[in-house]
């Protein structure tokens, strides 16, 4: 996370329009198709008589047993710091921060001592997206891939990064071991007598960070608003960070998202230059809480104004060749981005949908120009194509769902808007400046958009809203004030063409708490769904295994207290679509996160991460005793060998 803290606004009242604005959206939720039980064969049926229902198929594993997706039993929630997992399954620590990526790499001293040039080698910090990529298709060997996304170097009086040392003095060679934990890393794993272990001589091992030379391509390359000193030509750019949330393609290339870089630009100057959109995008007024600006320049927006302007992208990495180059995708917008889920048009060309993680930011989806060709070549299908943002209405649906929404073409030419509005000289800059050209075209303000998904059948995309403290004005997708608790929605595009133009959405799940909150009419105990057993704030992460069901991880309050009374700490947990039952299956320890998916082709396998545990000083997870705590990947196998969540 690592976000300015929004002000604590639980206190904000709610205003009784807005309260039966609620009412009446959540209410007809219900009547227009009700919650469906288990079991309930029937609802189901109706349910799939929508407009997807014809180009889409239910899973084997829905079409054998409707209702049962959920074969495990779900678990009370926790505050140990300890992982609590379903019975008859296993969570194994793996890769924590510091792990060795190679065979000649010294072991990570457990003072957190270890310098610039040992992090540059060793698995960063503060895991969260990950993906498997399956080596010939094996279930038992691949190329993990993690996200570091930040470093928690806090201002509340605790350190890990530098152990003991702690911040002060602040110097150039902290800079460089900060840098050097954020990136990427690829790892070879093996799983050798049910064990899953790092191939240390892999030549597959690498580490990229926050100085790791790549390119910036697609439209907005080589423009005058990416051209710094040390790189004239506007293409050349220095590291990744910030990497929140990420995404894989059809042709086994990994996406980086680059989410919250604007913490990373500052000024020392005394004088804030910052521009209009530079302010639009976050970058702090003086001082960075990151301190790289002290003895990086290009971080300091007062002596090198473009430098934030090659952050905010998605970057393209190809985890089977150690040497290539990563790729900005410049043509996929700047924002804050949080995933990346990409999927196929009913004629091949490639759909990324995308979340802008910030309150009140917006949802958007790129589709390629050229068709992904199964059996071909695909080196830049993400270099060009149209760039589009999310428009969610009330309003009646053909069928079973809440609203319509329509998709707003972000190109300079082709829309009369950004045509007419001379803040954008050229489609690079409403590439460089995409929340600006979404706010031109009314796009919905969303509850903080994190991770997206796709039903892996039916294509229905399904996107978590994680809270917005803030809210006043509500409208139907985003329909609570001071939304504490975050929510769940989904829409299905028309015709079930992820490139069409238009789609009918719904709301899944709003979280809240029926113990705190035991009358149900009240926005704050969440829909039909939420119950005290399952209940949860600020869903993040989520994703779809292959037979469909939905893994939601969360990044919210962890106090148990109050507005948060028996929640417990952050935790995963996991939905039917069709009955929309959600079980808990897991907790994670104290104060951390839970975060990032991704499984083995067999299913029989599930790697998470448990990002920052002891994020406020109080867990030594996962080594115990006095420990500095560690963020670390999580592999889940089922006892009995099985698939992961029956
Ligand atoms: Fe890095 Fe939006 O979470
Ligand atoms: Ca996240
Ligand atoms: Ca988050």
């Amino acid at each position: 996370m690592f976000k300015p803290r929004s002000p604590d606004s639980e206190d904000i009242p709610t205003n009784d329009s807005a309260n039966e604005h609620f009412q009446t959206v959540v209410q007809r939720a219900w009547s227009r198709r009700g919650f469906l039980k288990r079991g309930a064969g029937l609802s189901a049926a109706l349910f799939l008589a929508g407009p997807l229902a014809a180009c889409g198929h239910r899973s084997k594993a829905q079409s054998e047993n409707v209702g049962t997706l959920l074969g495990f039993e779900a678990i009370p929630t926790s505050t140990s710091d300890a992982v609590s997992i379903a019975r008859g399954y296993t969570a194994t620590v793996f890769a924590p921060w510091g792990t060795p990526l190679f065979a000649e790499t010294g072991d990570w001293k457990t003072d957190a001592s270890d310098d610039a040039a040992a992090q540059a080698k060793q698995v960063g910090d503060n895991h969260d997206g990950i993906h498997f990529f399956a080596l010939e298709g094996s279930s038992e060997e691949g190329l993990l891939v993690i996200n570091h996304e930040y470093t928690t170097v806090g201002d509340k009086g605790y350190t890990w990064l530098f152990g003991a040392d702690g911040t002060e003095p602040w110097s150039a060679a902290k800079v460089a071991k900060a840098m050097n934990a954020h990136g990427v890393s690829v790892m070879h794993v093996v799983r050798k007598g049910g064990k899953w272990e790092m191939n240390k001589t892999s030549p597959y091992n690498r580490r990229i960070t926050a100085s790791t030379e790549m390119m910036l391509t697609g439209p907005a390359a080589g423009h005058m608003l990416l051209k710094t000193r040390a790189d004239v030509s506007g293409t050349r750019v220095l590291g990744t960070f910030n990497n929140c949330g990420n995404g894989w393609t059809p042709w086994n290339t990994y996406l980086a998202c680059e989410e919250n870089f604007n913490n990373y630009f500052g000024t020392l100057s005394g004088t804030d230059t910052r521009n209009t959109a530079q302010k639009r995008y976050g970058l702090s007024a003086g001082a960075t809480e990151y301190r790289w600006e002290d003895y990086a320049e290009r971080f300091d927006y007062a002596r090198e104004p473009n430098e934030s302007h090659r952050f905010g992208w998605i970057v393209e990495i190809d985890p089977f060749d150690p040497t290539a180059v990563p790729r900005k995708r410049t043509a996929l917008g700047r924002i804050k981005h949080e995933n990346a889920a990409c999927t196929l048009a009913a004629d091949q060309r490639v759909v990324v949908y995308m979340g802008d993680d910030q309150a009140d930011e917006y949802i958007y989806k790129f589709v390629s120009e050229s068709a992904y060709r199964a059996d071909g070549y695909n080196p830049d299908l993400l270099d060009a194509g149209k760039l589009y943002v999310a428009r969610f209405d009330d309003g009646d649906t053909t069928g079973d769902f809440m609203g319509k929404g329509e998709w707003l073409l972000l190109d300079k030419e082709a829309n009369p808007i950004l045509k007419a509005d001379n803040r954008f000289a050229s489609q690079a800059e409403v590439l460089i400046h995409t929340r600006l050209a979404a706010d031109a075209l009314g796009a919905t303000k969303m509850d903080r958009p994190e991770w997206i998904s796709t039903h892996p059948d039916n294509g229905e995309v399904y996107v978590t809203l994680t809270n917005n403290s803030g809210r006043q004005q509500t409208n139907a997708a985003n329909p609570r004030q001071a939304n504490l608790y975050g929510q769940i929605i989904r829409w299905r595009e028309t015709g079930g063409d992820a490139a069409a133009l238009s789609f009918e959405w719904d709301l899944f799940v709003l979280a809240g708490n029926p113990l705190k909150y035991a009358d149900r009419k009240n926005p704050k105990s969440g829909s039909e769904n939420i119950t005290t057993e399952n209940m949860f704030n600020s869903p993040d992460g989520l994703a779809f295994d292959k037979d469909g069901r939905l893994w939601i991880q969360t990044d919210g309050k962890y106090s148990n207290s109050g507005e948060y009374e028996g929640q417990g700490n952050n935790q995963m947990l996991c939905a039917d679509p069709v009955s929309k039952e959600i079980r808990r299956f897991l907790v994670g320890p104290k104060e951390c996160e839970v975060t990032g998916i991704t499984f083995t082709p067999d299913s029989r396998t599930m790697f998470i991460n448990i990002q920052h545990p002891g994020e406020e000083g109080d867990s030594h997870w996962p080594d115990g005793g006095s420990a500095i705590p560690r963020s670390a990947t999580l592999i889940i196998t089922k006892d009995d060998g099985g698939v992961i969540g029956t």
